[in-house]
């Protein structure tokens, strides 16, 4: 790069497209479906800029449009007037893709929408979406892409996170299933402000498409981005039916295409309105195809659930008709809508919500523990990624960072053993056996095995607070072992709260935003272990008497640690190669 050059992302892609009425809606705003054609076509020119071969998408995760809501006020007011919540004719959208990760043959693409007004010189951000492209190399067999080397902090975080991110969307539809069990389905209405019952055969859709070559990469497969806008489509048309008004989409669930699809391919789209509450409604989706007219077995490609509202003259939200489901089927989906929107609720709260944002009382349950663990691990794995990182203090090679932000002050303790890094792993994620180590510990109980890496416990500290009384913590354990070669091995805490473990009078209930550990195994024989402390203003004394020379207390809890871990290696060992 030459000197002064901006550095630019190999893998970066970017789009701008003026929108013409082509592009539009009915009401002259561009049309979700095409920007979600746009938002394919980025992001998988950037996926086959990395891959050198053709790419296929697998998945895109869920969307959430709200920002154009709230941008209204910024739109000049020839636009306001019309009550537009979109980008209209003349303005301009830009993407820009790049790939945050390559895993084997997948890759996880990033991707942010912004539009413009060239009247104004305003921009505003629309949404952020992450989509997963195959690269489709080879004619058998699996393709084996090459490792991306992330080189600014952002894209260390992103690359980091988005092993996370996979993990999540690898389970989804298990979780799904899984959550839809174990809800408590509400049937009735919370609000029965509202007279109009449709019947929900009425919103019902069937529309059928034939896949022509302008709608297929060269290799004749389907884009990914043709099959959504198709499904907005019906959606949009299911929605209208219900509310016979325009309605605006919010959020598309995870779109997850389970086959190829391929020019000359009829795809039939059905839609229908799943449940409506008080302010939104669910459309589900779903697509399948086949061959010949007279064919009768069909491919399942996609199935998808997308929320819409009904804005009025001033923006807001009108109340929506409720739906009466079909027996059968529909009485299942009306349910399961219900199910959705609490599932989708907690996953946007904890997930978008930047970790700062979040508070520490998020009460823990078997509905969001999917989301809350990778809250914790991608919390810890931002704050890994950081920076501006600064030597602080080192006694015996044993050293100590900080980092300030804001209002936080963080700090991390370093140093290298020589121990095996996944010896190292199971001892600290153990909390049981913290106390051996660290004097702050009383005990620790395990309180729940929420699966083979995310544990609850409770903890008791020996620490004393303001209020004299000993801390309690109830923390949750998220452990993860390294996706590729160069991953450390991490170990996130952060506090929750539990029904059966409240808050007990001769305790002061104590929180951790974020900490936790990351193992690196450095040589055959040493491995770095740093401990990493996201510390509110309580821990201000804690680090400045370290730094200043007043206490020694990091240097001796870290000894202690590698006594600790020396100590009981061979015994985990024994122990992983009984499993
Ligand atoms: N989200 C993200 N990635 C997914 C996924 C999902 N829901 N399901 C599978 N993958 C990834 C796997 O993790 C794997 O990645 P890796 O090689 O980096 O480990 C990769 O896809 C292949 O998975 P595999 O299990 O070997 O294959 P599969 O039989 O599940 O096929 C697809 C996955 C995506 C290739 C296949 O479902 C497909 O061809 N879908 C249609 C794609 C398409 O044509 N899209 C355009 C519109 S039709
Ligand atoms: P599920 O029935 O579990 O929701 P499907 O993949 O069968 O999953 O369907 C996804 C969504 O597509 C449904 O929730 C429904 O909204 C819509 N859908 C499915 N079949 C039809 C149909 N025959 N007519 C109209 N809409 C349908």
């Amino acid at each position: 790069m030459e000197r002064g050059e901006r550095y630019r992302n190999p893998t970066e892609v970017q789009m701008s497209q003026m929108v013409l009425p082509c592009h539009t809606n009915h009401r002259g705003e561009l049309s979700i479906g095409q920007l979600l054609k746009w938002i394919d076509t980025t992001a998988c020119l950037s996926a086959e800029r990395h891959a050198g071969c053709p790419c296929v998408t697998a998945s895109v995760d869920d969307i959430y449009f709200e920002h154009t809501i709230r941008q209204i006020q910024i739109m000049p007011p020839w636009q306001q007037q019309h009550g537009k919540n979109n980008v209209c004719v003349g303005q301009v959208v830009n993407i820009k893709a790049k790939v945050n990760r390559a895993f084997n043959s997948s890759m996880e693409v990033g991707i942010q929408v912004s539009y413009e007004d060239l009247c104004s010189g305003k921009q505003w951000n629309v949404c952020k979406a992450y989509a997963t492209f195959v690269a489709q190399g080879k004619a058998t067999g699996k393709m084996k892409l090459k490792p991306l080397a992330p080189q600014t902090e952002e894209e260390k975080m992103e690359h980091s996170i988005a092993a996370e991110r996979r993990r999540m969307r690898l389970a989804h539809t298990d979780t799904l299933k899984d959550l839809l069990t174990n809800s408590t389905l509400q049937t009735e209405r919370e609000n029965g402000d509202c007279n109009t019952v449709v019947p929900a055969e009425k919103t019902r859709v069937e529309s059928v498409e034939l896949v022509l070559p302008p709608h297929a990469n060269h290799q004749g497969n389907t884009f990914g981005g043709q099959i959504m806008a198709w499904m907005e489509n019906v959606a949009t048309i299911a929605a209208s039916r219900l509310c016979h008004a325009h309605p605006t989409l919010k959020t598309i669930e995870m779109f997850h295409f389970r086959g190829p699809s391929q020019v000359g391919d009829r795809l039939l789209l059905k839609a229908i309105v799943n449940n409506a509450f008080k302010n939104s409604m669910e459309v589900g989706v779903c697509v399948e195809a086949y061959r010949q007219e007279m064919e009768v077995s069909r491919r399942h490609i996609n199935s998808a659930f997308m929320t819409f509202v009904v804005l009025d003259q001033e923006g807001q939200p009108s109340t929506i008709p409720m739906v009466k489901p079909e027996a059968g089927d529909g009485e299942r989906r009306y349910r399961e809508a219900s199910a959705r929107k609490k599932i989708r609720l907690d996953r946007k709260y904890i997930i978008s919500c930047e970790q700062t944002k979040v508070p520490l009382s998020v009460p823990w349950d078997q509905s969001n523990k999917v989301y809350l663990s990778y809250n914790n691990v991608s919390a810890l794995k931002t704050l890994v990624a950081k920076t501006n990182w600064v030597l602080a203090t080192e006694i015996d090679k044993v050293r100590m960072y900080t980092l300030e932000e804001d209002k936080y002050l963080s700090f991390r303790i370093e140093m290298s053993l020589c121990i095996d890094a996944t010896q190292a792993f199971f001892l600290l994620s153990d909390l049981r056996q913290r106390h051996e180590w660290d004097r702050h510990y009383a005990s620790a109980e395990l309180v729940q095995q929420v699966d083979e890496d995310d544990m609850i416990y409770h903890v008791l500290s020996q620490t004393v607070s303001q209020e004299n009384k000993p801390q309690d913590f109830v923390i949750l354990a998220s452990r993860r072992r390294p996706c590729d070669e160069g991953d450390p091995y991490v170990v996130a805490f952060r506090s929750v709260t539990l029904p059966t473990r409240p808050p007990n009078p001769e305790y002061t209930r104590g929180e951790t935003m974020c900490s936790g550990f990351c193992i690196w195994q450095e040589t055959a024989e040493l491995t770095k272990v740093s401990y990493y402390n996201q510390a509110a203003p309580g821990y201000l004394a804690y680090v400045t008497t370290n730094i200043a020379g007043l206490s020694s207390d990091f240097y001796v809890t870290f000894k202690a640690c590698e006594r600790f871990l020396q100590k009981n290696k061979d015994e985990i060992t024994v122990g992983l190669q009984n499993l």
